[in-house]
């Protein structure tokens, strides 16, 4: 048996005719800059989240930067976040000449600890940025409790959980500022790199949507120093034609987890989803001592495995300035080693689940 991690050849095959005719529809109009389709995914965004105003943009990492931008992180401030995630979470915190400060992680749901945030607080401390990691949100009211007494903000990397939910609120709908990354392999991907961000605060909207068109309020005069960060209008018609099938995709992904979990909670450490909230499943993540082995003969037997992430953030070179050292963040550390995420999409069937699930228990044994 042949598994595929993601699966999007077949997503692709089953949407094909919206996705070819939505695509073909830009070719023919050729409106690729910012067409009534950008305008039109914007609605139906914010009307799938609840949030006020959805703001497309160029990837999950601009979308990062935008948030930052709007909220004037100024050089030299200081933003507490995770050092267990993809590098775009801290890297453009430094790209703003903010410092990323880290705090470790829960150990269960891999998401930052919210009860070790306040003892990193500083003077400098102007927010607090939790990631949604592998499609389930952080403990988002212990977070936002301690930003509210100490007067900071909250930015959301939801760059792997869009459509997952906290206490029956989307991802996208908390913190001051919430984002998402549309990059192919996301639980909700387009055909290339694409972002959204989310608020519903009108000044920071306002100010988004200048900022992703070089700071500019009108033609040619541009009030902000900003970016070329638009989403292109071919990539929204792709996600015009998906999004309607995407709450099935969840439910589809919910229930893969599900089935991993009953067959596999004997024998490796199967992700926790923590009650009130629920995931998207960007990613189905196991703990295991002997990873690399396991790894390798999962390989032979043709289930494809990834490692999300093999190296925690304040371990990395390009944050050696920094100055954490080996040991700084225990829990994160052990993660990065034992971390193993297993074939994820809304398309596995029961047959390939089995088979994976029994490759998974024979070799984590051996
Ligand atoms: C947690 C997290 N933040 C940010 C990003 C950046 O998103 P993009 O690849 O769309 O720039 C990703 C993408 O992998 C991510 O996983």
């Amino acid at each position: 048996m042949k598994i595929d991690f993601a699966n999007l050849q077949h997503q692709y095959q089953l949407y094909k005719k919206e996705i070819d005719a939505n695509i073909q529809s830009v070719l023919n109009k050729s409106n690729y800059i910012m067409g009534e389709e950008i305008h039109e995914l914007e609605r139906q965004l914010e009307k799938f989240t609840g949030v006020k105003h959805a703001i497309t943009c160029s990837s999950g990492t601009d979308a990062l930067l935008l948030a930052m931008m709007a909220m004037d992180i100024q050089p030299g401030d200081e933003i507490i976040t995770t050092p267990f995630t993809f590098i775009a979470t801290a890297e453009t915190i430094a790209l703003m000449h903010a410092k990323p400060v880290f705090v470790d992680i829960e150990p269960d749901t891999f998401n930052i600890d919210a009860t070790k945030i306040e003892a990193a607080i500083t003077s400098k401390t102007k927010a607090i940025m939790p990631v949604s990691l592998y499609g389930q949100p952080a403990d988002m009211d212990a977070i936002q409790s301690v930003a509210d007494k100490h007067n900071l903000k909250v930015i959301v990397d939801g760059a792997q959980s869009f459509g997952s939910t906290y206490k029956g609120k989307t991802d996208s709908n908390l913190g001051d500022i919430s984002t998402t990354s549309f990059f192919p392999a996301k639980p909700l991907g387009c055909y290339g790199d694409g972002g959204a961000v989310f608020t519903n605060n009108d000044e920071y909207a306002e100010k988004i949507k200048m900022m992703r068109v070089h700071g500019q309020n009108k033609r040619y005069h541009h009030k902000y120093i900003g970016m070329g960060g638009r989403l292109d209008t071919i990539q929204a018609t792709v996600l015009l034609a998906k999004l309607p099938h995407y709450k099935k995709e969840i439910e589809a992904r919910q229930n893969v987890a599900k089935k991993y979990t009953n067959a596999l909670q004997n024998t490796v450490q199967t992700p926790q989803i923590q009650t009130e909230r629920t995931s998207v499943w960007a990613q189905y993540t196991v703990q295991v001592q002997n990873r690399d082995k396991v790894q390798d003969q999962l390989k032979a037997a043709n289930v494809p495995t990834a490692v999300h992430y093999p190296m925690p953030l304040h371990m990395q070179e390009c944050f050696q300035d920094l100055g954490y050292s080996q040991g700084a963040f225990p829990i994160a550390e052990k993660a990065a080693k034992e971390v193993m995420s297993l074939p994820m999409n809304p398309f596995l069937v029961d047959e390939e689940i089995d088979y994976i699930c029994q490759a998974v228990k024979s070799m984590a044994n051996d």
